[in-house]
């Protein structure tokens, strides 16, 4: 048996969520979709199984389920919300249909707290609660924990199935939390993983390693060591390519499986032209030098910027370098005696997102971001090392490689870079202006600490021309718009709030030393209704 956990995703937008929190507990788990069939799930052999929530009702015609045989795997199960209530539904209870949700905070009435709601520390803040609950325990039948939960549900328990009991209740759901200790089935209609489940992160721990018996080993130390041994057999004697940005996921790939194969590895970096100021001679720096990669740096700019003279419509910048890209980056791969694999930086969040049940409309939102990927027609193999990690695990796993900080840290930055910041036409005065500005705003960035607390900071070159006064003269030039926000996914962001003070020092630095521009706003558009970038 693997001492993982197998999350089965029902649709819920928070199952990531739940993946996130268990591996916080140093215990690898892995989320698959609802039609995963039952030997599979025997094959996996995870010690512990959760479903999730999930948008629909079990009663609808081709809701969501799961083949039966699960419950006699006799591997522990927890049922989240709909998850729950699949559970009520197979094993012979009853669930409601509600055409309304509950949705907020609501008290747990905790009245067993021996396994799933053990050492709860009982936590719970005052201020309103969604479904409009009160204190609401009997003096007479106190519970032995109160802790606040987060709901959002439509239907709900009507009746458990046999040898199932109550563990917790709220004033609106008696059925808030069920068990059949004796087969170690466990149900919840609240979402423990969310953070206004104040207390759901020692319940999932209870679940997983209580009750379940996994043990945390899931460390990037561990994940280092087995992944190498992994590559080192799948590669054999064969070459790999890896395609490295400078970003933080392809830094990582690069690094990981050179430790692995070393010179049987051979990275290609693509100056398009479009690169931060001193990017180019970073990745030379770490790769290079320090790692002593095989890289191949090609110097496109002067084939990018010919293809991109006289445009200024975002997307077709984008097709262009996306397109100039391919052939590049084809020409150079073909130059690699007997490479077989071609290596990438996907992230789990990808994975998950493109087995998710409801893929179409985040797919669509993102589709335009692919351009800079790599050639779809390419003869090689794909090897994704990182591909079961999220963000802040492959930034642990890069610092065991021994990436410094500047790299595994590093804001995202788009493929098409630059292009996409200037407005209008591309020259090369004006990537030049750019560049500068945007290495001041930065420096300063991170001069006053503040680089790891934005999720990307940049500047963006803006066609417009104002007048100024500077000295005697007169001026009139471009203006400079900062930007910086905090976001978890850059699906949604908010404006990070700096003091008006750091950015006027930021705004007369650049103004003094930057040739070019005479005025610098900020921009203070979240998303939605803006994006990221401005282009
Ligand atoms: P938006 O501007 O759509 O950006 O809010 C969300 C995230 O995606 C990045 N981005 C891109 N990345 N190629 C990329 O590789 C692109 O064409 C592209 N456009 C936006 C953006 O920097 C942010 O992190």
């Amino acid at each position: 048996m693997s001492n993982s956990v197998l999350i089965i995703d029902f649709g819920s937008q928070v199952t990531q969520l739940i993946a996130r929190r268990i591996r916080e507990l140093g215990v690898f788990c892995e989320v698959r979709n609802s039609d995963i069939k039952i030997d599979e799930i025997k094959k996996i052999g995870a010690k512990a199984i959760i479903f999730s929530g999930g948008p629909s009702s079990v009663y609808e015609k081709d809701a969501p389920t799961i083949d039966k045989k699960i419950f006699d795997l006799k591997t522990p199960i927890l049922g989240i919300c709909y998850g729950q209530q699949l559970i009520c539904h197979l094993l012979g209870g009853k669930v409601t249909s509600s055409k309304e949700r509950e949705f907020g905070k609501a008290m747990l009435l905790v009245r067993d707290d021996l396994t799933l709601f053990n050492d709860v520390s009982g936590v719970f803040d005052l201020s309103p609660v969604g479904s409009g609950e009160n204190f609401p325990w009997n003096k007479k039948n106190p519970p032995n924990a109160i802790t606040q939960v987060w709901m959002s549900h439509g239907d709900s328990v009507k009746k458990i199935p046999k040898g199932f009991k109550v563990m917790a209740e709220t004033n609106s759901a008696p059925y808030a939390a069920i068990a059949d200790e004796k087969r170690k089935i466990y149900g919840v209609q609240f979402h423990p993983e969310v953070e206004h489940s104040l207390d759901g992160r020692q319940m999932l721990k209870n679940f997983v390693i209580k009750i379940s018996g996994c043990k945390p080993e899931w460390t990037m130390k561990n994940f280092k060591k087995e992944e190498i041994t992994h590559i080192k057999k799948l590669v054999g004697k064969n070459q790999v390519i890896c395609g490295l940005s400078g970003g933080v996921d392809s830094s990582v790939v690069a690094a990981l499986i050179n430790e692995a194969i070393g010179k049987q590895l051979t990275c290609i970096f693509v100056d398009h032209g479009l690169l931060r100021k001193g990017e180019r001679a970073q990745v030379e720096e770490v790769f290079a030098k320090k790692f002593k990669t095989n890289l191949v740096c090609v110097d496109e700019s002067k084939l990018f910027l010919s293809k991109l003279k006289g445009i200024s419509d975002p997307e077709k910048k984008r097709k262009i370098i996306g397109k100039t890209f391919i052939e590049v980056f084809d020409r150079e791969s073909a130059k690699i005696k007997n490479a077989i694999f071609l290596a990438q930086g996907t992230l789990y969040p990808d994975v998950i997102e493109s087995s998710h049940p409801n893929k179409g409309a985040s797919h669509t939102i993102k589709s335009h971001h692919n351009v800079g990927g790599l050639p779809k027609n390419m003869k090689l193999k794909l090897l994704e090392p990182v591909r079961m990690l999220f963000k802040d695990e492959v930034r642990l796993l890069g610092k065991e490689l021994g990436l410094p900080d500047h790299v595994v840290g590093r804001h995202p930055f788009p493929g098409p870079g630059l292009a996409i910041r200037i407005i209008g036409e591309i020259t090369p005065e004006r990537i030049r202006v750019l560049q500068e500005a945007d290495a001041i705003y930065i420096e300063e960035i991170r001069k006053a600490g503040l680089y790891d607390k934005i999720w990307q900071a940049f500047s963006v070159l803006t066609p417009i021309k104002t007048v100024g006064v500077m000295g005697d003269a007169r001026t009139y030039e471009n203006v400079l718009a900062l930007r910086a926000v905090t976001s978890i996914d850059g699906m949604t962001a908010d404006v990070y709030h700096f003091d008006s003070k750091f950015l006027c020092s930021v705004a007369s630095r650049i103004i003094n030393q930057v040739r070019g521009i005479n005025r610098v706003v900020y921009d203070f558009t979240s998303k939605p209704p803006g994006t990221i970038e401005w282009e």
